[in-house]
């Protein structure tokens, strides 16, 4: 019989309270004869004041055992800058080669955006997730001195670079549209840019269907709000993706709905899903997050386990859910996470 064996990483401030909302659409969700094992894993703010600890190599041993990993979100004020987010997030994606950063966006019914009316918005972006400016190449001289030099070199590897353009090239020949979008700034970082077109031109020729186009990425945070609709599917590094899947999430209907996969394809590691947005302390414990991002993740983490009609009944409840939205119903967390649950079992 099938089997989900899912690690739940809550993590900080609204993650908690976004994820409970996720397990309960996901049990609502399966069949009766998948059985849903979940185990929770203790880490984050809370967990780094009792003990230091970011993510001990115990833990990372024992998640690699699960199909997939549920996440929160990572992230308190009271933690300096960049301690979990290395330590713990980005340890995650590195560890497990979560190479695609799968970011899809989509204009969902009734949702609050300068972009309303324009239903035709439906794109997801490819960002590498394991290279660029986020490998912490870098360093700094003379540091906190007038004479300070900081470096951060971003890493682009052949093999790095294709195996996420590759990627990019299945998911657009797969789609209707059949488009790719390489974006980058490759009249100014001649060297990656330069690589990255290379190989993504060469890559092409085993894609004859597929339509190409190349935007430096400053151009294209133009058309992401004047002509959204362009794009297919978008390929780009590390650091343009999480610019440009903020950008996306604003422009289509808020960083309330925006998911996404850290996927590794060979599935030598368990995959992560999680909301794009972050802990958001400010609202925490009020009941105001909306779950619909981590609900939608939990809809492309069953698309990743093979059960594709359960990831499209999720997304059919949300574009359901958020048709009936109006901006003067008030729904708290709960409420949004029990109007799906219901929904996807029905
Ligand atoms: C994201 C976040 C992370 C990133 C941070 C928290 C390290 O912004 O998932 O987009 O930059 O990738
Ligand atoms: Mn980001």
């Amino acid at each position: 019989s099938r089997s989900i064996n899912l690690a739940v990483v809550p993590g900080d401030g609204i993650g908690q309270e976004v994820v409970a909302q996720g397990l309960k659409v996901l049990a609502a969700v399966l069949p009766q004869d998948v059985k849903l094992d979940t185990k929770e894993y203790d880490l984050g703010a809370r967990r780094w004041h009792r003990t230091g600890e970011t993510l001990p190599d115990a833990e990372l041993d024992s998640l690699k055992g699960h199909d997939a990993i549920l996440l929160g979100a990572i992230g308190d004020p009271s933690v300096p800058s960049g301690v979990l987010e290395r330590g713990l997030l980005l340890k995650l994606r590195f560890a497990f080669d979560h190479y695609v950063n799968l970011r899809p966006s989509k204009l969902f019914p009734n949702t609050a955006t300068p972009l309303a009316g324009r239903p035709d918005i439906d794109f997801v972006v490819v960002r590498e997730g394991t290279e660029g400016p986020y490998t912490g190449n870098g360093g700094s001289l003379r540091t906190g001195t007038p004479a300070e030099v900081a470096t951060e070199v971003s890493l682009n590897t052949a093999y790095g670079v294709e195996r996420v353009v590759r990627d990019a090239y299945e998911r657009a020949n797969s789609r209707p549209r059949k488009k790719l979008t390489l974006v980058h700034k490759n009249n100014v970082l001649v060297y990656a840019g330069h690589m990255w077109k290379n190989i993504f031109d060469k890559v092409g020729q085993e894609y004859p269907e597929v339509t190409t186009d190349y935007l430096h990425v400053d151009a294209a945070t133009i058309f992401f709000v004047t002509q959204p609709e362009r794009f297919d599917v978008i390929v780009t590094d590390n650091l343009f993706g999480d610019i440009l899947t903020d950008l996306a999430a604003a422009v289509t209907g808020g960083i309330g709905l925006a998911a996404s996969g850290n996927i590794n394809p060979t599935g030598e590691f368990p995959s992560m899903f999680e909301p794009v947005h972050g802990s958001a302390p400010d609202i925490a414990g009020t009941g105001k997050a909306d779950p619909t991002a981590t609900i939608l993740s939990v809809s492309l983490l069953l698309r990743h386990l093979g059960y594709e009609n359960e990831a499209v009944r999720i997304e059919d409840a949300v574009a359901a859910d958020l048709a009936e939205r109006t901006s003067d119903t008030v729904r708290t967390t709960d409420e949004i996470g029990d109007a799906l649950a219901v929904r996807v079992a029905s």
